[in-house]
């Protein structure tokens, strides 16, 4: 076979002209946009069934909130980068489609609370073989459990039309929300799975080809689809078991005098582990680890494979362990009872520079302190704007957790000003770690709350000696601090 003048072995030119991206969510919507940034001989269309969504994608307020990313939608929006709701014409057109739809966890049916739900891919899929005229290359970028792929060209060939062919490919996104554009410009790596047909193989190289554009072709790694496949499940729970395991350790350290940011110090400087990942805290929270490692234990389950189910489902039960480790001791400092007190939560968000409280545990945290009877003061720098507080009443009311979601309501006040949110309340619960938190007046806030005034650092974020040296009573994770007003997490208080 002749290389040709691109590189690749069988492909044409320019073998991608037109790329249609289905879902205009967390994950659709940044990696198109750098892709059309680096990209600008090809058309880079996202689509998305929800107008609200598109409208804010062509708006100055985009749906949300990534550093960066505003800039790059600036530079390529209307020029080789659309957001559309005419999903037909951008299918039609795309030489390459990328499905890159939510798949939740299921609430319903089989698998119940555990396996991923594949209806929206279907409804991608479906709908791709309706408006096809010409052969396309599928490519899954939403997370899915191992072999979805199969599922997907069942239903593509099923409703097949003479002529029209596809190649499916595997692209999972590794992307980490807050330093998504940082990722999608300097990827750790590209994966690429697909079949080892020759179709497939030209289908590999032709969105290989479109990596190129910026991506180091050492970096980009092709393999099986279902290798493809189970990495991404399989990265996103090794990295949540780094957290577990060091959260687990936090508990071990406050019973026993260790400190467990000295010990993630020392455990990291061995090359064989690493540094990253270590932070204790609060718990993990975003859209992708609990709904990744459920669907690890799930598929584990369906292979006959119960070690492995269990194995992977301790490191959710630890994380549900330190969220409500942490919380109890919210209340147990509170001389037990928080009934009635006005309580501060800085930060919602899962974590900082990102708007997103999918899985947070900052609802984990509220939603203790609610049922508990706590009148809670939230803020946080991106999620408690005019727009987004809706989101916050959702989060803590649906499902509901009480007999009474009005009274919830009601017990709930969303601050713009942590200055404001902190006025009269008996305690502060740190859930973010914001940058901004350091920075506050910590001697203006003693001043105005309540005494004694408690601080829960969930993050570790703050400087405790200086907040204990103002008058507060400082709990934090993985760290018995001696000093009198010092407190930690895993300590009874002392009246
Ligand atoms: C993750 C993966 O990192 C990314 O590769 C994948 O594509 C999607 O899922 P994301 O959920 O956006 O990304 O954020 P991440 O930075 O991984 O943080 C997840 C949660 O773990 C956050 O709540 C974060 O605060 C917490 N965390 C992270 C810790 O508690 N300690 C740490 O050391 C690191
Ligand atoms: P992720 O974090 O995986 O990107 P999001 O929920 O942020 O998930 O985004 C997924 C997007 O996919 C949503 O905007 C949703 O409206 C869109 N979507 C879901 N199903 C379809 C579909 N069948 N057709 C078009 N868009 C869809």
């Amino acid at each position: 076979m002749t290389e040709s003048h691109n590189g690749h072995s069988t492909l044409p030119k320019n073998p991608i002209k037109h790329i249609c991206c289905i879902g205009a969510g967390y994950v659709g919507g940044p990696t198109c946009s750098v892709m059309a940034l680096m990209c600008p001989d090809i058309k880079v269309t996202v689509v998305d069934q929800n107008l609200e969504r598109i409208n804010q994608w062509n708006s100055d307020k985009l749906p949300i909130y990534e550093p960066g990313l505003d800039e790059v939608v600036k530079k390529c929006r209307g020029r080789n980068l659309f957001f559309s709701t005419d999903m037909e014409s951008a299918i039609h057109e795309a030489e390459l489609i990328f499905i890159s739809v939510n798949t939740p966890t299921k609430t319903s049916g089989n698998g119940k609370g555990r396996a991923a739900d594949l209806k929206h891919v279907e409804g991608c899929a479906r709908l791709i073989a309706k408006i096809a005229k010409d052969s396309k290359i599928v490519v899954e970028k939403s997370t899915v459990p191992v072999r979805a792929a199969e599922s997907l060209m069942h239903v593509l060939k099923a409703n097949n039309k003479p002529g029209v062919r596809y190649s499916i490919l595997s692209n999972p996104e590794f992307l980490a929300e807050g330093t998504a554009i940082e990722n999608l410009m300097k990827p750790d790596r590209v994966l690429i799975g697909g079949e080892e047909t020759e179709e497939g193989k030209r289908a590999i190289e032709s969105l290989c080809w479109v990596y190129e554009h910026w991506v180091e072709k050492d970096k980009i790694l092709t393999t099986n689809t279902w290798s493809s496949e189970l990495s991404k499940l399989a990265a996103n729970a090794m990295l949540a078991q780094r957290i577990s395991s060091i959260n687990s350790l936090s508990a071990v350290c406050e019973a026993t005098g260790a400190d467990v940011s000295e010990v993630a110090r020392a455990i990291g400087l061995d090359s064989r582990v690493g540094s990253k990942f270590l932070q204790a805290s609060v718990g993990f929270g975003g859209s992708c680890f609990q709904k990744d490692l459920l669907n690890l234990v799930y598929i584990s389950e369906k292979l006959n494979l119960p070690e492995v189910a269990q194995y992977w489902q301790k490191v959710i039960d630890m994380n549900e362990y330190q969220k409500s480790r942490f919380s109890q001791k919210i209340i147990e400092c509170l001389f037990n009872t928080v009934n009635d007190k006005p309580i501060a939560v800085l930060g919602f968000a899962f974590k900082k520079n990102t708007g997103d409280t999918r899985e947070t545990p900052a609802i984990s945290v509220c939603k203790t302190l609610l049922d508990e009877g706590a009148k809670l003061n939230i803020y946080d720098p991106k999620v408690s704007g005019k727009v987004e507080k809706s989101q916050i009443i959702m989060d803590l009311t649906s499902p509901r957790i009480t007999d009474f979601p009005d009274e919830v309501k009601s017990s709930i006040e969303i601050f713009t000003d942590p200055y404001a949110a902190v006025e009269k309340t008996h305690a502060i619960v740190v859930c973010t770690e914001w940058d901004e938190f350091t920075e506050l007046d910590f001697n203006r806030i003693y001043q105005s709350m309540m005494k004694p005034a408690y601080i829960f650092d969930g993050r570790k974020i703050l400087n405790h000696e200086e907040l204990q040296n103002i008058g507060f009573h400082v709990i934090t994770i993985g760290k018995r601090l001696n000093r009198i007003g010092l407190r930690t997490f895993g300590n009874v208080p002392q009246q």
